[in-house]
């Protein structure tokens, strides 16, 4: 081997990691489509992640509890009083019930109570009718799917779209739903090696407000994790006592040992005013990626210095909101506006 040669292949084995490094971080930051695009369509239906796909969202998500008989479907929480019709569903009345959730007392009507066959029959509705009411339009139109149905909703889209749109599920209350005998989990991953999308390289992300169950996925699939914190509280778990101390530089690195990032509450990041935290610097330092929730265009859910008007339903500022987390290194965002994100991160990357 020459001199020459033999410095070229050194000089190969020293840039290699810097180049793999550039080209993760000159990738685009992800449009993850909160509920799908629930700012135009009641949340987690079909039509919601349809129309998010058809925005230019790169992955739809989809929060995730169960049904009696074990079927993974599509609500934000167990409780489907707000977002279904199930109130006045008069077979359903003596479902009515009061648990205790996460410590919290709710009363209403519950996924863990119902077949997914009986499931099936409730129709979908607004969530927030006087923030959106052209989304109570299509009150009574949509079924609660399944999580199997929105795989194949977003394999379809792949295949004609030629874009790759993945799944970013969040298991809903899972020690509450391992606690009654319905553990989220293996389900979980049974659905993704089913699909083939049990893989490191899935298009699929796995998210928990919880601790434990986010270790326990790390024995059972390959698919990246991400921890979700919040601004105040800590894991339902009791894993871990708040989640400012797991924001800290000590914390995240311990979340880098099972989880591939973290999604937080976006004031964590950029605060109402734009000062910006050290969060997304020290979690990437740790290998971890940045993931902040909620990005919403109604004045009711922005910083007072991006709102217009004076009506809460009315729409701010988003986009310039999405843009100092662009600025901020974010590598993703879930918003309920989809192609105003996908908006706002194209004009960024140009
Ligand atoms: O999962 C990210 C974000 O969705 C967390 O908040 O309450 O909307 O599920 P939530
Ligand atoms: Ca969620």
């Amino acid at each position: 081997m020459t001199g020459m040669l033999r410095a070229a292949l050194m000089l190969a084995m020293i840039a290699t990691p810097a180049l793999a490094k550039e080209a993760v971080i000159s990738s685009k930051p992800i449009i993850i489509a909160h509920r799908g695009a629930s700012g135009e369509r009641p949340e987690h239906t079909l039509a919601a992640y349809q129309l998010a796909i058809e925005q230019g969202a790169d992955f739809i998500e989809p929060d995730l509890v169960m049904t009696r008989d074990g079927q993974l479907v599509a609500r934000h929480e167990n409780d489907i009083s707000g977002t279904t019709d199930v109130s006045s569903r008069k077979e359903f009345a003596d479902r009515k019930a009061t648990k205790v959730i996460d410590g919290i007392k709710h009363t209403g009507w519950f996924t863990e109570d119902f077949t997914l066959a009986e499931l099936k029959t409730l129709r979908a509705k607004e969530r927030l009718p006087l923030l959106r009411r052209g989304n109570s339009k299509f009150d009574g139109q949509f079924e609660v799917p399944t999580l199997r149905e929105i795989i194949a909703l977003a394999k379809a889209a792949s295949a004609r779209t030629g874009r790759t749109i993945g799944i970013y599920p969040e298991t809903k209350h899972p020690s509450y739903f391992a606690s009654i005998g319905l553990p989220l989990e293996a389900a979980l991953v049974a659905e993704l090696r089913a699909a083939g999308w049990d893989r490191a390289d899935a298009p699929v992300f796995i998210q928990s407000f919880e601790v434990d169950n986010l270790k326990a996925l790390k024995q059972l699939t390959r698919v990246p994790l991400i921890q979700l914190m919040a601004s105040e509280g800590g894991p339902a778990d009791g894993a871990q006592p708040s989640y400012t101390a797991m924001a800290t530089p000590e914390g995240l690195k311990a979340i880098a040992v099972y989880a591939a990032g973290i999604g937080p509450q976006k004031d964590m990041v950029v605060a109402g005013d734009g000062t910006v935290s050290s969060l997304v610097a020290d979690a990437h330092a740790t290998g971890l990626k940045v993931h902040p929730w909620t990005f919403r265009a109604e004045n009711y859910f922005l910083p007072s210095g991006l709102r217009k008007g004076i009506n809460p339903a009315g729409h701010g500022d988003m986009t310039a909101e999405i843009g100092r987390f662009l600025a901020a290194g974010v590598d993703g965002l879930f918003t309920d506006y989809p192609y105003l994100g996908a908006q706002a991160r194209d004009r960024h990357s140009r």
